[in-house]
C-alpha cells in the first residue's frame, strides 16, 4: 500500500513538472499568453465556468483588448496559437496559407472510415479532393437541385399548417432539421428521408444521434486536443459505430441500386459516382466504398445542422423584432407575386434583404463559433518567434463578429449592417462564417440557398410568435459542437 501511495505520489510530481514546464513555451518565445491550469490548460472546464463558447469568446476579449496579433494558448499541455487581429485571421486563412492549410484533425481512417472526409484531409489528399468536389456547389448545380428542395419544402408547409390549424407550438429546430435533413438526403444520397411524416425515419434519427450534446462528445473534444495520442492509445473514436455502419451501408445500397438500374441523377451523389467513372477510366485508382461514403457523410453532416441552426436563430431574432419580420415579409411576397406566385431560384437570389437578414443571423450566431488550423511547416511571427509544424492554430469567430470595434451594439440584430450602403464598412477578415481563403466553406451557396427557402417558405404565410416560454437572450448550449441554444425554441404561427 505505502509502494503503492509512493507510486502515486511521485507520478502526481512528475505530471505536475511536466505541466511546469510545459507551460513556460510561449513565456520563453516573448508571446503573450494567458494563466493555463492543469490538466486542459487555456480550454476551460467541462463542469462549471461560463462553457466553453463564452470561455473563449472571454480569452479573444482579453488579449484584443491588449491591442495583441496573436496569443499563446495551452490545449492541455500542449502550445496552441490564437489568431486575435483580422490581420492575423488573413495571415492564416489566406496569405500564409501553406503554411496553415490543415484543420490539424487527428483521426485513424483504418479505424474511423468516414473521417476520411474533406474537411478533415490534408496536403495534397485534400487538395485533390477539393478540386474534384467544386464543381457540385456551382451555380448551375444549384439551380438544378432547386425543384428537389421545394419538394422538401411542400412537406415543412403542409406539416405548419397542420400545426397552425392545431394551434399547436412549433419546435422549430426540430421542424428546420427535419426540412434540412430531407433536402441533404435527397441531394448527398438519393433517398426521400420522409423525416416530416415518420419522426423515426432513419436519417433523422441518425442525424440527430450525431448532434445530440453530450458529455461524452466534449470529453472527447478536450482529449483529443489535450492528447490525441491517448484518443488512439484507448481507441476512442468520434463516429458511434452504429452511424458509420448506417451511413457506408446507405451509400453501398445506393451505388448498387444506380448501377443495376441504370438510373442517374442531379445530385451529389452522382457527381461522386462520375468521379469514381473518370477515375477508372484514366486508369487511375478508384476511391473504396468508404471513402465515397466519407464525402457524403460529409456534405450531410456539415450541410444540415449548420443551415438548420442558422434559420433556428434568424427565426429566433425575427419573433423578438417583428418589425424586421414585417418587412422581410413583404419583400418576400412582393418578389414572389413578381415570379407569378412561386418561389424561385432566381426570385430568392433578388430578395435583397432576406440576404441581410441572412448575413446578421450568421454574425450573431456564427453556427461554426470557433475555426481549427494546424501549423503545418515552421513559421515566424512578426516579432521573431517561431511557431512550429504541429502547432495548433484558433480562429474566435463569435469573438470577432461580437467585437464592438468592427460591429458597434454586437448584441444587437441589426440587418442594415449589411445593406449595400453599409457593408463596404465591415473590415475584411473580422465577419467569417463560413471561414475564409483555399478552405472556405465548399457548400456556402447550397446552405444560404437552404436557409433562405426554409424562411421564405414560413413566413410567406405566417406571422411567427414566441412561445411564452422563450427567454432572450439565448442560452448556449454549451455540449454542442455547433452553436445551439440550451432551450426548446417554440414559435406559435398565425396565417396572414
Ligand atoms: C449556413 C450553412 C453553413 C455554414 C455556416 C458553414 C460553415 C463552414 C465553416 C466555417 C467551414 C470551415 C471553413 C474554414 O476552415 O475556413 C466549413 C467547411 C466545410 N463545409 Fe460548410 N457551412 C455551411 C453549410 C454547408 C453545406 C450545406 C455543406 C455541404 C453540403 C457544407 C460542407 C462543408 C465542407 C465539406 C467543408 C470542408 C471544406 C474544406 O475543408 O475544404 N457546408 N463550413
Amino acid at each position: 500500500m505505502i509502494v503503492f501511495l509512493i507510486c502515486v505520489v511521485i507520478l502526481t510530481l512528475l505530471i505536475y513538472k511536466y505541466y511546469q514546464k510545459s507551460f513556460q513555451y510561449w513565456e520563453k518565445k516573448g508571446v503573450p499568453t494567458i494563466k493555463p491550469s492543469i490538466p486542459f490548460g487555456n480550454l476551460g472546464s467541462i463542469f462549471g465556468g461560463p462553457g466553453f463558447i463564452l470561455h473563449m469568446k472571454g480569452i479573444y476579449e482579453k488579449f484584443k483588448s491588449q491591442g495583441v496579433h496573436y496569443a499563446g494558448l495551452y490545449t492541455g499541455a500542449k502550445p496552441a496559437l490564437l489568431a486575435v487581429h483580422p490581420e492575423a485571421v488573413k495571415t492564416v486563412m489566406n496569405k500564409d496559407f501553406q503554411s496553415f492549410h490543415s484543420h490539424g484533425v487527428e483521426y485513424d481512417a483504418k479505424e474511423e472510415p468516414l473521417q476520411a472526409h474533406l474537411f478533415n484531409l490534408d496536403g495534397k489528399q485534400w487538395k485533390d479532393m477539393r478540386v474534384k468536389l467544386t464543381p457540385t456547389f456551382t451555380s448551375g448545380k444549384m439551380k438544378m437541385m432547386f425543384q428537389t428542395l421545394l419538394d422538401c419544402g411542400q412537406q415543412l408547409e403542409d406539416f405548419v399548417e397542420k400545426c397552425n390549424e392545431k394551434n399547436v407550438a412549433l419546435d422549430i429546430k426540430e421542424v428546420i432539421a427535419c426540412f434540412t435533413t430531407d433536402v441533404i438526403g435527397s441531394c448527398a444520397f438519393g433517398l426521400e428521408c420522409n423525416s416530416f411524416k415518420n419522426p423515426d425515419a432513419q436519417f433523422r434519427k441518425y442525424g440527430r444521434k450525431v448532434f445530440t450534446p453530450s458529455l461524452r462528445f466534449v470529453f472527447r473534444r478536450l482529449l483529443s486536443a489535450a492528447s490525441p495520442r491517448l484518443m488512439k492509445l484507448f481507441k476512442l473514436k468520434f463516429i458511434q459505430e452504429d452511424v458509420s455502419e448506417f451511413f457506408i451501408g446507405v451509400i453501398r445500397d445506393m451505388l448498387n441500386y444506380r448501377k443495376t438500374e441504370k438510373i442517374t441523377r442531379n445530385d451529389f451523389l452522382q457527381i461522386l459516382i462520375n468521379m469514381q467513372e473518370t477515375l477508372k477510366s484514366e486508369g487511375k485508382k478508384p476511391f473504396t466504398l468508404e471513402e465515397l461514403a466519407a464525402q457524403a457523410f460529409v456534405f450531410f453532416i456539415a450541410g444540415f445542422e449548420t443551415s438548420s441552426t442558422t434559420v433556428t436563430f434568424a427565426l429566433y431574432e425575427l419573433v423578438h423584432n417583428q418589425e424586421v419580420q414585417d418587412k422581410l415579409r413583404e419583400e418576400i411576397r412582393r418578389i414572389i407575386k413578381k415570379h407569378d406566385g412561386k418561389i424561385t431560384y432566381d426570385g430568392i437570389m433578388e430578395m435583397k434583404y432576406l440576404d441581410q437578414v441572412i448575413n446578421e443571423t450568421l454574425r450573431k450566431y456564427p453556427p461554426v463559433h470557433f475555426l481549427p488550423r494546424k501549423c503545418t511547416q515552421n513559421y515566424k511571427l512578426p516579432n521573431g518567434a517561431e511557431v512550429e509544424k504541429g502547432t495548433k492554430v484558433f480562429i474566435s469567430v463569435m469573438g470577432l463578429h461580437r467585437d464592438e470595434e468592427y460591429f458597434p451594439n454586437p448584441d444587437k440584430f441589426d440587418p442594415d449592417r449589411f445593406s449595400d450602403e453599409n457593408k463596404h464598412n465591415i473590415v475584411p477578415y473580422s465577419y467569417i462564417p463560413f471561414g475564409e481563403g483555399p478552405r472556405i466553406c465548399i457548400g456556402l451557396r447550397f446552405g444560404v440557398m437552404q436557409a433562405k427557402v426554409g424562411i421564405c417558405l414560413l413566413l410567406r404565410n405566417y406571422k411567427l410568435y414566441p412561445h411564452p416560454s422563450v427567454k432572450y437572450p439565448i442560452e448556449f448550449d454549451n455540449k454542442s459542437a455547433v452553436l445551439a441554444g440550451k432551450d426548446t425554441l417554440l414559435l406559435m404561427t398565425e396565417r396572414v
